[in-house]
């Protein structure tokens, strides 16, 4: 049977743990269907570069950000038009990438952008969402992975964690807390999209 892989791109901006747990979990075959695979930093000195071109053999580009989102945009577009990561066969995750992108490329996209966040949306998105979580006294936060809409970390949420605030938290240990369940449930929700698991029903995903 002829099954039409995926082609992925990982955006990232800094360290890149959540791509290592994307690209680990497909080199060990336990995300199956993707085909071409390209790593695209809006930084030069990304950590996630180093470690996706040394301990996976991936390739990697720069596309770095400027002031005109249109010409940042139409640059992201060759790259991703080189590894033919389209709009029928591709999938774009957000991994720790800090720049948002323009309705126009949502829109092209849709339902094929991914993005992980450290908290349980609609709570606490933005910068330091686990600083957010402390300063509120939640006794429980987590991550969630979602599909990329218009607004800022919103649009129709795959899959979450819950993850316990600890009296004796700060933003450190309750980030890396967090961040071993970001990486879980990453994979998780790449694995529902590949094997096509995944149906949007207005703002809602349902399993399938
Ligand atoms: C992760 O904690 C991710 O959830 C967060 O940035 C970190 C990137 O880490 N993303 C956001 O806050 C998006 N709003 P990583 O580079 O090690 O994957």
């Amino acid at each position: 049977m002829f099954v039409e892989l995926i082609n992925l791109a990982i955006l990232i901006s800094g360290r890149g743990s959540n791509m290592k747990a994307i690209l680990e979990s497909i080199k060990r075959g336990e995300v199956e269907g993707i085909g071409n695979i390209l790593i695209i930093s809006n930084k030069q000195d990304a950590l996630g570069l180093e470690i996706a071109e040394k301990e996976y053999g991936v390739t990697t580009t720069t596309v770095l950000s400027d002031k005109n989102n249109e010409s940042f945009e139409s640059r992201l577009n060759s790259e991703l038009k080189k590894y033919d990561v389209g709009p029928h066969n591709g999938l774009i995750c957000l991994a720790g990438f800090m720049k948002i992108l323009s309705p126009s490329f949502v829109e092209l996209y849709k339902h094929r952008i991914m993005n992980v966040h450290p908290s349980l949306l609609p709570s606490f998105k933005g910068l330091h969402a686990q600083t957010q979580a402390l300063s509120a006294g939640v006794k429980i936060t987590g991550c969630t992975v979602h599909f990329v809409d218009n607004g800022v970390d919103s649009g129709p949420i795959i899959l979450q964690y819950p993850v316990p605030v600890y009296n004796n938290d700060d933003e450190l240990s309750l980030s890396e807390r967090i961040l071993v369940k970001e990486h879980e449930i990453y994979v998780r929700a790449i694995k529902l999209f590949t094997q096509k698991q995944i149906l949007v029903v207005e703002n809602r995903v349902v399993q399938i």
